[in-house]
């Protein structure tokens, strides 16, 4: 393996930091990752800090995913600010007011369709936003080291793998979607603020998360949420591509041990070590489907697809993104040797959960879909129609 153009070779010692009664500044909250994160620090962690949850609400953020938090932690040790990470000045506010010594920084736009249709926002908040994130972070801590700035980002940064070989902290970057590309150029400048400011940053780049609160836009969600209604299943190119998948709240404790025991200026890559094919996902769902609730019990799916004696029935190849990465698979041996963390579920438990966590929260998927979301359903399955 060559010397990589992202590794870090200088690291410094733990700071002062003490996450667990840091005032912590989390962008992107109500989305997926962040709102399970905010859930995990409250009910999993010893944590005793301040929580601001800063953002946007794009269609992709949603405060019913922590009306819980809000319910027992709000005005509290829980506040939620609606604002943008590209407006310096609301931040900089924030930053005052809250007293922030730590950032974990998830506000992004996640959608590689997405970013494949109009890549201007994934521009906008992915390079730009982290930018301004990072400003405020340096103005505001100036040569504070007892401070904390955690960037989330992807291991779609590193491109696509063949059949073997995994991607290390040292692999080289070769992102090849808007979306990755503009994950790429954000980790570049927080690295950048680590190297010539001196700001104290940490970073993670990690494989594909599942879970709860998922917004349905994604694999695993839209296909429980089409086969539960008994709509096609849809399957892009020939269903070979392979991801790595982890639960997010293994995701989430990540962070937590990076927080708490990683040397500033180090990169820390997370996974599920768990490959699977797309359409072998997609099968797995249709089982666990016909267990939980199988289909003679399904009155809507059967209504709407009389034609299928079971789930996997609605499997239909559509037409494959365009550049869609092959492989992608995470050695996480350093995050394991050096800070401890391991993977808690393994794929069977947690996509059981994930299933009936969907079949349970009829009230959730209800509220994300809105306009916005079945227009974007229509643009993206309209163009892959064979
Ligand atoms: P998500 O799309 O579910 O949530 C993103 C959140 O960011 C939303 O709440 C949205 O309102 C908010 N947001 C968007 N633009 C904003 C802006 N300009 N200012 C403030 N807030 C804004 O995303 P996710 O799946 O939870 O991903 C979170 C982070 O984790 C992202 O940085 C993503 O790149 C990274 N990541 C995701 C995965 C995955 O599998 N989902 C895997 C690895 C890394
Ligand atoms: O690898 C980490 C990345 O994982 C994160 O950085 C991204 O934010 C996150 O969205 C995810 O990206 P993917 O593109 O891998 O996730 P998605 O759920 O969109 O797709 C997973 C795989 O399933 C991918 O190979 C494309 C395929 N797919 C997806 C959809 C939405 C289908 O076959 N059919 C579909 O309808």
């Amino acid at each position: 393996m060559s010397k990589s153009r992202n590794t870090i070779p200088v690291s410094q010692k733990p700071g002062a930091l003490s996450p667990s009664s840091a005032n912590i500044l989390v962008t992107g909250g109500a989305g997926f990752i962040g709102s399970n994160f905010i859930r995990y620090l409250f009910e999993k962690t010893d944590f005793q800090g301040t929580l601001v949850n800063y953002d946007k609400l794009t269609y992709a953020g949603n405060l019913l995913n922590l009306s819980d938090i809000d319910e027992k932690f709000g005005g509290k040790s829980y506040f939620f600010v609606r604002g943008d990470i590209r407006d310096y000045e609301k931040l900089k506010d924030v930053f005052a007011r809250y007293h922030i010594s730590a950032v974990v920084h998830f506000a992004a736009e996640s959608h590689v369709d997405r970013s494949i249709f109009g890549p201007k926002d994934f521009i906008e908040t992915n390079v730009n936003g982290t930018f301004t994130l990072l400003e405020a972070s340096r103005q505001f801590w100036g040569n504070r080291r007892d401070v904390r700035f955690h960037h989330i980002s992807t291991d779609e940064v590193y491109g696509s793998l063949g059949d073997t070989g995994y991607f290390y902290e040292t692999t080289p970057y070769d992102p090849r979607s808007p979306y990755s590309a503009s994950k790429a150029a954000s980790d570049h400048i927080v690295r950048a603020y680590f190297h010539t400011y001196g700001l104290p940053v940490t970073i993670s780049n990690c494989s594909n998360n599942y879970g709860p609160y998922h917004f349905p836009e994604k694999l695993i969600p839209l296909i429980i949420l089409n086969a539960i209604e008994g709509k096609p299943l849809p399957v892009y190119g020939d269903g070979k591509n392979v991801r790595d998948w982890l639960y997010v709240e293994d995701h989430c404790e990540a962070v937590w041990f990076i927080l708490n025991k990683a040397r500033t200026g180090e990169t820390f890559n997370v996974g599920g070590e768990c490959e699977k094919q797309n359409i072998e996902v997609v099968r797995e769902i249709c089982d666990i489907l016909e267990e939980l609730h199988p289909l003679k019990d399904n009155p809507a799916a059967r209504k709407q697809a009389p034609h299928i004696t079971r789930y996997s029935d609605l499997i239909t190849f559509v037409t494959d993104r365009p550049g869609h990465d092959r492989r992608y698979a995470i050695n996480c041996d350093k995050i394991k040797k050096e800070l401890g963390w391991k993977q808690k579920y393994d794929f069977e438990n947690g996509l059981r959960n994930t299933v009936s966590w969907y079949l349970h929260n009829k009230k959730w998927v209800e509220g994300v879909r809105s306009g916005e979301y079945i227009k974007w359903i229509e643009t993206n399955y309209h163009i892959r129609e064979k």
